[in-house]
């Protein structure tokens, strides 16, 4: 029985599997080009070309931003990159064993009793709230893993873009402008993607017409699990343990027969190959070949193998979170941060969303089928 008083026969779509829940103006898989539009632009002609700071103002605002926008905004992220000693210590006080996503979200919970939105912001009083988590976050991961390798905090440079302040306050010297390229492509590739199930978290928060804040905190907690954002820090798991190309037939024999999940294979929405893949692939290839070297050229033939491997046997292509998994690992960021990487590109994309849900809101609150214990009296007592 469908829990409303004039039930019809129900039809139960598992996952939200092909429903069509709204209208949205941020973004598009679009399947004649094989693309993944932000507010009409190929993400692919923007990754590397446009600064991932303009990218994040085009999903925002909808055009790229003039020279003065670009400079105003730019000049607004830079000077709220210094974390508060309150965020510092906040994160001193979690254990250094704890994963660093639930560290990330804990850190955005804070910043959002800290800098809470006004009661029925504008939209530009949101973003303003939103540049603000998206200008600390690089610190607050930067932070999280310089504490577990046991290194001090690094200022952040407002001399530095986005993504290579990013890289110079978790490794504490100035990125080599190739690896900075390389890190904006997936940031600009990571930042939107439709009505993904973190973005759809977010605006069902939204939709409630609760704060940012919560929206992406919420937002963090799905992007969290492996099936979603949590799949790049998998990607590179599986890639370790397979370990050597020549032993990807054994070990895919294996997996299959245990029905394992390939994690970094498979979209819900792209079934003929992740249209963000050959940018972030392009980005690897970059990398590796300025990195030439054994270790590294084991890890390309184990990468290279495990695809074609996966393709012939199960016919599944790789996500974005199979180049993007093995890029973070050649940048030097510790596995368990690939995750938060995500989120701070993503932060983007979800407040878009939580905007534009909020524009022409509808609560989001669907049905479902009720097939427990028939209806009973309470027995006497
Ligand atoms: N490994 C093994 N089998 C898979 C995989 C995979 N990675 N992906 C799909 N399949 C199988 C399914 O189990 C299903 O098999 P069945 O028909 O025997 O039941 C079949 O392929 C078809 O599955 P779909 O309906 O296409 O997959 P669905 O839309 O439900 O799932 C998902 C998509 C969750 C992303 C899935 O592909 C998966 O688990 N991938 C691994 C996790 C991952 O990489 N997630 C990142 C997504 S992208 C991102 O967040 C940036």
């Amino acid at each position: 029985m469908t829990d409303t008083l004039n039930a019809q026969a129900p039809e139960i779509r598992k996952g939200l599997n092909g429903v069509v829940v709204d209208e949205t103006r941020v973004s598009k898989v679009d399947a004649a080009s094989n693309s993944l539009l932000y507010r009409g632009y190929p993400v692919q002609q923007l990754a590397g070309v446009v600064p991932f700071e303009d990218v994040v103002w085009l999903l925002w605002h909808g055009e790229l931003p003039t020279d003065d926008e670009h400079a105003a905004f730019t000049r607004t992220e830079r000077s709220a990159r210094q974390l508060d000693p309150t965020l510092r210590a906040l994160i001193d006080s979690l254990p250094v064993t704890a994963h660093p996503m639930d560290v990330l979200r804990t850190a955005i919970a804070a910043i959002g009793a800290q800098d809470p939105e006004p009661q029925r912001p504008s939209a530009d009083q949101t973003y303003e709230h939103a540049l603000r988590v998206l200008a600390q976050t690089p610190g607050l991961i930067a932070y999280d893993q310089r504490r577990r390798r046991g290194l001090g905090p690094v200022d952040p440079r407002d001399d530095l873009g986005y993504s290579a302040n990013f890289l110079y306050v978790v490794f504490g010297e100035e990125p080599d402008p190739a690896d900075v390229r390389a890190f904006d492509v997936s940031m600009t590739l990571y930042a939107e993607h439709s009505f993904n199930a973190s973005t759809f978290t977010a605006r069902v928060v939204a939709s409630t017409l609760s704060d940012l804040h919560s929206a992406l905190v919420g937002a963090v907690g799905a992007l969290k699990g492996p099936l979603h954002g949590g799949a790049n820090e998998a990607a590179l798991a599986l890639l370790d343990e397979v370990h050597d190309a020549e032993r990807v037939d054994a070990w895919l024999d294996e997996a299959l027969a245990e029905k394992r999940t390939l994690m970094g294979f498979g979209h819900r929405v792209y079934k003929n190959g992740d249209s963000r893949v050959p940018t972030m692939e392009a980005a690897l290839e970059r990398l590796l070949d300025a990195r030439p070297g054994g270790e590294n050229e084991r890890l390309r033939d184990v990468y290279d193998s495990l695809q074609a491997a996966v393709l012939e046997r199960k016919n599944l292509k790789p996500n974005v979170d199979y180049p993007s998994g093995l890029a973070y690992h050649l940048l030097g960021f510790d596995t368990e941060v690939f995750t938060p990487l995500f989120v701070a590109s993503r932060i983007a994309g979800w407040t878009a969303h939580v905007v534009e849900q909020r524009q022409a809101n509808a609560l989001i609150r669907p049905l479902s089928e009720y097939v427990g214990e028939p209806y009973r009296d309470l027995p006497a007592r």
